[in-house]
């Protein structure tokens, strides 16, 4: 990453409310135009690092750039910078969706009101809604109309902090595809999430918080690749078939047998060549599967994994 590609670094942050220290040593940048999930349980420090990034929290040490400006001496240029979709949805209720944007455009300066927010009604599907009171809205369409109006002023970098908590399956999907269209324009997108799978869709790079430090980074598939390979589980009728099945397979393969539940299970990264071959190889044997399943690692084994080290690392 050069300079010039990053929209945002963090370096030795450290925050503490009185003797909680919540943020020990943070540390990483985010490339522009892409899109990094800090993933964190329940009171990791998500909001709080957001806070500060977007200048509303003051950090006890280390040093942010948002757009080039430090967030310290800067606060007034990393503002015009970038907009802040918090926690929580903040949206006035008694006006509708039309009116909501329309203020906050008024409120950013911002030309051609009505050409804008008739535009960001169309891109956030809400168009049919414009003219309703938000307090007829389902969540999910009060997520939208709160991503809409961080759009508005044509901000470069957008903090969203859990922007689907509370939202059933469904309208969590429809909000990831909005989501992902917002760095096709160049944007750069830094999002909170509890959800590993919502990082997992969303994110370019993803940081694990955990104990006021980042534990690990990388792009999802780095991430995967961190833990030991996928497994093949083979179950067999009887013992005679799993004895046979034990002798072949142990040659090439590490095997770890269960003898109680007629099975055994290989390490293998699981692709379609390695799969058809060890079938292959158990077929022209005669040997008799009865049962054949493959347990690929998933993100949430890469979080848990690595939040149970540093657990150890703790005691
Ligand atoms: N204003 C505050 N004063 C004192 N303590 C605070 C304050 N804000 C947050 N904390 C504490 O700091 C820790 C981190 O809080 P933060 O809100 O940053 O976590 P989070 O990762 O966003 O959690 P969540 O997933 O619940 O939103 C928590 O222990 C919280 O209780
Ligand atoms: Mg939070």
């Amino acid at each position: 990453m050069t300079e010039s590609n990053i929209a945002i670094s963090v370096s030795n942050l450290k925050m503490a409310y009185k003797d909680n220290k919540v943020l020990t040593d943070v540390n990483f940048t985010v490339e522009k135009g892409s899109t990094f999930a800090l993933l964190g349980s329940n009171g990791a420090g998500k909001t709080t690092i957001i806070k500060i990034l977007s200048t509303l929290l003051k950090a006890d040490e280390g040093e942010v750039i948002v757009n080039n400006f430090n967030v310290t001496n800067n606060s007034k240029e990393v503002r015009n910078a970038i907009s802040l979709t918090g926690q929580s949805v903040a949206l006035d209720y008694i006006l509708t969706g039309r009116e909501n944007l329309q203020m906050i455009a008024k409120l950013r300066n911002v030309n051609h009101i009505d050409i804008i927010v008739n535009a960001l009604l169309k891109q956030f599907d809400l168009e049919d809604a414009a003219d309703k009171r938000i307090a007829t809205y389902s969540g999910g369409m009060c997520r939208r109309l709160d991503l809409a109006m961080s759009l508005i002023g044509n901000p470069s970098i957008i903090f969203l902090d859990e922007p689907t908590t509370g939202l059933d399956p469904q309208a969590r999907i429809a909000l990831w595809d909005v989501i992902k269209n917002l760095t096709t324009s160049g944007i750069t997108v830094l999002l909170t999430t509890q959800y590993l799978e919502e990082a997992d869709v969303l994110a370019d790079q993803i940081a694990i918080l955990h104990k006021g430090k980042i534990v690990t980074q990388g792009s999802a598939k780095e991430l995967k690749q961190q833990l030991p390979n996928a497994h093949l589980k083979l179950s067999f009728a009887d013992k005679e078939n799993l004895s046979a099945a034990i002798s072949l397979l142990s040659k090439t393969y590490d095997v770890i047998t269960n003898k109680e539940s007629l099975s055994l299970s290989i390490s293998s990264k699981g692709g379609v060549e390695d799969i058809s071959k060890l079938l292959n190889t158990i077929c022209e044997a005669k040997i008799n599967v009865v049962e054949f399943s493959q347990k690929l690692p998933t993100l949430e084994d890469v979080f848990l994994d690595i939040v149970n080290t540093e657990e150890k690392k703790v005691v």
